[in-house]
C-alpha cells in the first residue's frame, strides 16, 4: 500500500514535542513531507532538526506544491477554522489540535466542509489515548466496576507553561488559559458522561499576573445520571493528571502521566477486608510503579499522540472512521463554552 503523505502547519511546542516524532515513528505508513509556519525561519530550524525536506510560510502554496493527504494543524486555536477549511476545500484530510475551534458555529463550518469535500477530520483529543484511560474506558464498558456512578479529574498545569507568560496566546482565548487545557477535562468527561446537560463553575485568581483572569477552577459537569467534578490548577510548578472513576462495585484511580491504574474495592470497613484491600492496592501500586515507570522512563510506551496520529493515518489509508470525529470535537467545544459563559456571567 502506498504511504500516506502528510504536512504540518504550525511548528511550535506541540508540533516539535509530539506530532513530528509521531509521524517519524510511523514512517513505514506515512511520509512527513513538509512543514509550514508564518515564521518560516522557525519552521526551517525545526525541519533541519528532524530532517524534514521542505518548508513553507503559506498553507495554500504548501498544499499546491505537496498535495498532502493529511494537513496537521498545530497552530493556536484562533486560526483552526480558517486553516482547516482551506485545507479541506483543497481535498486534504485534517488533523486539528484541540480545541477544534473557538465556537460551535466555527465547528459547524468544519463539519460542513468535511462533508462537502468528502474528507476526514480528527480532533486532537490526545488524552483519550493514555493507556490507563483506554483501559478504564474498556473496564467500565464491560462492567468491571459495576454501574458507572461518576468521576473526578485533577489537572495541574505549571504556572510557567502559560499563566506567567504575558504574551502567550492562551490569554486571548475566550476564558483565558482554561481555553487551552480545559478541552482535556471536557472530552475526558464526555467519554463517560454524554451529554453534559449543565455546568457549575467556581474560579479564583490566586496569583498576581494581571493578564491572567483565573488560575484555579472547580467545575462540575453534570449529565443525566452522573457528575464529573474537576479541579484545574495553574498555580504551582507541578504537572498532574489524575482521575477517580466511581462504579457501584469499585473505584478506578488513574495517574495518566505515571501510566497507572489501580482498581480499588472496599465494600466493608471491617478490619480484615480493609487490610486486604490495602494489600491489594499497594501490590497494584508497586507492580505498576516498577513495570510501568521503567517503560515510561525508557520510552517504551507509545505516547498519546503516537497512538492517535497512527490511528488517523490508518483511517485515511483504509477509508475507515476517524478515531476522534469532528462531531466529537464540536461537542467538546460546546461544553467548554458553557464553562466559559458561566465564568463570564460572574
Ligand atoms: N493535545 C495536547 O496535549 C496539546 C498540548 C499543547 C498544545 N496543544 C494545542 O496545539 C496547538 C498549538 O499549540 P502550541 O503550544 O504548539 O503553540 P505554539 O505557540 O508553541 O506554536 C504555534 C505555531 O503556529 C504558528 N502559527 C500561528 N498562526 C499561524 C498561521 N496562520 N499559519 C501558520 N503558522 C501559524 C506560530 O508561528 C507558532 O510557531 C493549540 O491548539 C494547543 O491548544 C495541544
Amino acid at each position: 500500500m502506498p504511504r500516506v503523505k502528510a504536512a504540518i502547519i504550525g511548528t511550535g511546542l506541540i508540533a516539535g514535542k509530539k506530532h513530528i516524532p509521531a509521524f517519524l515513528k510511523h514512517k513505514s505508513k506515512v511520509e512527513l513531507a513538509a512543514l509550514c509556519d508564518l515564521n518560516q525561519a522557525a519552521a526551517q530550524k525545526v525541519a533541519s532538526k528532524f530532517g524534514i525536506p521542505r518548508t513553507y510560510s503559506d498553507i495554500g502554496e504548501m498544499i499546491e506544491q505537496e498535495k498532502p493527504d493529511i494537513v496537521d494543524i498545530c497552530t493556536p486555536p484562533q486560526t483552526h477554522v480558517k486553516l482547516a477549511i482551506e485545507a479541506m476545500k483543497r481535498g486534504c484530510n485534517v488533523f486539528i489540535e484541540k480545541p477544534m475551534a473557538l465556537t460551535v458555529e466555527e465547528c459547524d463550518r468544519i463539519v460542513d466542509a468535511s462533508r462537502s469535500a468528502g474528507v476526514k477530520v480528527c480532533a486532537g483529543h490526545s488524552d483519550l489515548f493514555y493507556y490507563p484511560f483506554m483501559e478504564a474506558r474498556e473496564m467500565v464498558a464491560r462492567g468491571a466496576i459495576g454501574e458507572f456512578r461518576g468521576m473526578r479529574i485533577f489537572l495541574s498545569t505549571p504556572t510557567n507553561y502559560m499563566t506567567s507568560q504575558e504574551n502567550h496566546w492562551a490569554h486571548k482565548l475566550p476564558g483565558g488559559v482554561i481555553g487551552e487545557t480545559g478541552p482535556h477535562i471536557v472530552y475526558m468527561t464526555l467519554a463517560f458522561i454524554n451529554p453534559v446537560r449543565r455546568v457549575s463553575v467556581d474560579a479564583m485568581k490566586i496569583l498576581d499576573y494581571p493578564w491572567s483572569r483565573y488560575d484555579d477552577y472547580r467545575i462540575n459537569l453534570i449529565g443525566d445520571k452522573a457528575i464529573s467534578s474537576v479541579t484545574l490548577s495553574y498555580t504551582t510548578d507541578q504537572w498532574a493528571a489524575r482521575l477517580d472513576i466511581l462504579g457501584s462495585k469499585g473505584i478506578l484511580t488513574l495517574d495518566l502521566e505515571g501510566m497507572y491504574l489501580i482498581n480499588n474495592r472496599r465494600p466493608t470497613l471491617k478490619p480484615v477486608p480493609v487490610a486486604l484491600s490495602l494489600l491489594s492496592e499497594s501490590g497494584q501500586i508497586v507492580q505498576n510503579l516498577l513495570s510501568k515507570s521503567m517503560k515510561v522512563a525508557t520510552g517504551r510506551y507509545d505516547n498519546t499522540h503516537d497512538i492517535l496520529i497512527e490511528r488517523f493515518v490508518d483511517a485515511v489509508a483504509n477509508g475507515t472512521e476517524s478515531p476522534v470525529s469532528a462531531e466529537e470535537g464540536r461537542e467538546a467545544v460546546r461544553v467548554l463554552n458553557m464553562i466559559v459563559k458561566s465564568l463570564e456571567s460572574d
